[in-house]
């Protein structure tokens, strides 16, 4: 360690890190941000963090000298290596292990999809190889001496780690399984059991059989000493029929091992002040200089001036997040002189919708089919409102990012929504706490009266600016739930 000021000079504790996503250097959502973001935070308490993801294409390339550490000739029918190095430009401790296996890996498309926009049919094998390298690492360790204390699995992707430690009884580690998304479960046909390396013993209610599948998420749920998920709420939540999507009940017997720890944002990336991809940077001493940003985004987007808020949404267009709600109440916004720049893809129904709403009012709808990072900021940075409609949501970022960039969220009351913004109800707005508006159920009457209540805030220049310095200066860091985690680990350790 480096005894930079706030560095503990001993290492507390060493963690591999399990996960298909990194940012910056592939994502395609929130689970990339957090586990890119983790290791920089744990560092500042003194652990020491690796991080193992698949070698996708270019990936190496990236490494500061990359060293081979670990070798196969067959694992799940090709060669394979593991790559160490750190990434050149990263804050805080990236120090990467990239499973180097062309034959799961190396494919154009997207990193879980095929060119025909289906799930890679061999996904259950990809990332059960992933699972299964984590676990090899675990068990013996790197070649420069480094072995972990704690192997953190995140989502299904890394599911199946925690099950080979145990498979093998692999003693002196310590599983933590986290839970970013429930809906996504890691599903395979049991046909696949020897093929995954997987018992058939186990192969039931109690392991991880799910539906007469395999799940790979329920095999971490059910073999990992300790589950975390993304937000408090969550916890709760994810105990009831409603969230559970069938692993309610998993859920429930694991109560007294399962906790919740809000994620956190770094703010190194997402900083109003200093953001380059930014046209006006501002910060919460000076929000009038966010108007240059709004007019930019209007600018950028052909959208003509009202007086009304600019409002945004940067999102996966999925049935979770809720956006079919906002096409529903859309004609009313723009009646109410409301203009909106949406930043997504996913559902076709939802892409068309948006399309065609920006067809017919196109001097106040805007919609950029795609992803992209750049224009991610500059949305957070112009907009007045991000909307987040989303039906569940275990943390949700851009809420947070909103928060940071004065761009007041209105959001459905659910999961890590329900932890960040404070809804302006009166109480709020008159004990000066307020930093957005919340709404519940998630239906499109409830997001119809929450507008009606932001065009109310808006009109009010004055408290408008009062929400929006607080919601600058939230804190929406790492430092906290960094240390929660740090916490967590320990206490599995002893
Ligand atoms: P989820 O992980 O469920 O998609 P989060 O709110 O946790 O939701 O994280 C989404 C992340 O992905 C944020 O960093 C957001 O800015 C980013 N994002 C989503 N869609 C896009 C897009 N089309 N272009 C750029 N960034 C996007
Ligand atoms: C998932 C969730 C999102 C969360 C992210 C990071 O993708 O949908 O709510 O913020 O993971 O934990």
């Amino acid at each position: 360690m480096t005894g930079k000021k706030n560095k503990k000079t001993q290492v507390a504790g060493r963690v591999l890190s399990v996960a298909s996503e990194f940012a910056p250097l592939v994502k395609t959502g929130g689970l990339a941000d957090v586990v890119g973001a983790l290791p920089g935070a744990l560092a500042v308490e003194g652990w020491s963090v690796r991080t193992l993801l698949p070698a996708y294409p270019g990936l190496v390339d990236k490494l500061a000298s990359p060293t081979s550490v670990w070798s196969s000739d067959d694992l799940f029918g090709g060669k394979a290596r593991v790559v160490s190095g750190r990434l050149g430009k990263t804050k805080g401790s990236a120090d990467l292990l990239l499973l180097d296996a062309p034959h799961l890996f190396a494919r154009e498309g997207t990193i879980y999809l095929g060119e025909d926009g289906r799930d890679w049919p061999d996904n259950p094998q990809r990332f059960a190889a992933l699972s299964r390298v984590a676990a090899e690492i675990a068990n013996v360790g790197l070649p420069d001496g480094w072995r972990p204390e704690i192997l953190h699995a995140h989502d299904w992707q890394a599911g199946l780690a925690p099950t080979y430690l145990k498979q093998r009884n692999i003693l002196g580690v310590a599983t933590v399984m986290t839970i970013h998304n429930i809906a996504f479960q890691g599903l395979a046909p049991a046909t696949m059991l020897d093929e995954l390396l997987l018992s058939k013993d186990r192969f039931d209610a109690d392991g991880y059989e799910y539906w007469g599948q395999i799940s790979t998420l329920k095999a971490g749920l059910v073999d990992a000493d300790w589950i975390t998920t993304v937000s408090p709420t969550y916890v709760n939540e994810l105990a009831t029929l409603e969230f559970g999507m069938g692993l309610d009940g998993v859920i429930r017997q694991r109560q007294a091992t399962f906790s919740g720890i809000l994620n956190g944002v770094d703010l190194a990336v997402w900083n109003p002040r200093k953001d380059t991809l930014i046209p006006r940077p501002f910060g919460p001493r000076k929000i009038e200089d966010k108007r240059q940003n709004t007019d930019a985004l209007a600018q950028e987007f052909g959208l003509g001036t009202t007086e009304g808020p600019l409002f945004g949404v940067v999102s996966r267009l999925t049935r979770q997040k809720g956006l079919d709600l906002l096409l529903e109440v859309l004609p009313d916004l723009v009646e109410r002189g409301g203009r909106l720049v949406v930043l997504g893809s996913g559902d076709a129904d939802l892409e068309a919708g948006f399309a065609e709403a920006a067809r017919k009012h196109s001097d106040r709808v805007a919609v950029h089919i795609g992803y992209d990072e750049a224009l991610s900021h500059r949305i957070y940075a112009g907009a007045d409102c991000i909307l987040v409609p989303s039906r569940f949501e275990p943390c949700g970022l851009t809420q947070m990012y909103a928060l940071r960039y004065g761009a007041l969220p209105l959001v459905a009351r659910t999961g890590g929504l329900a932890d960040t913004v404070i809804d302006a109800n009166d109480a709020a707005v008159r004990v000066g706490v307020a930093t957005g508006v919340q709404f519940s159920p998630a239906t499109a009457d409830a997001l119809s009266t929450a507008l009606d209540r932001v065009f109310g805030l808006f009109g009010d220049p004055v408290l408008w600016r009062q929400m929006q310095e607080r919601a600058m200066k939230h804190p929406v860091g790492w430092s906290e739930s960094a240390k929660a985690y740090a916490a967590l680990y320990q206490s599995l350790m002893e």
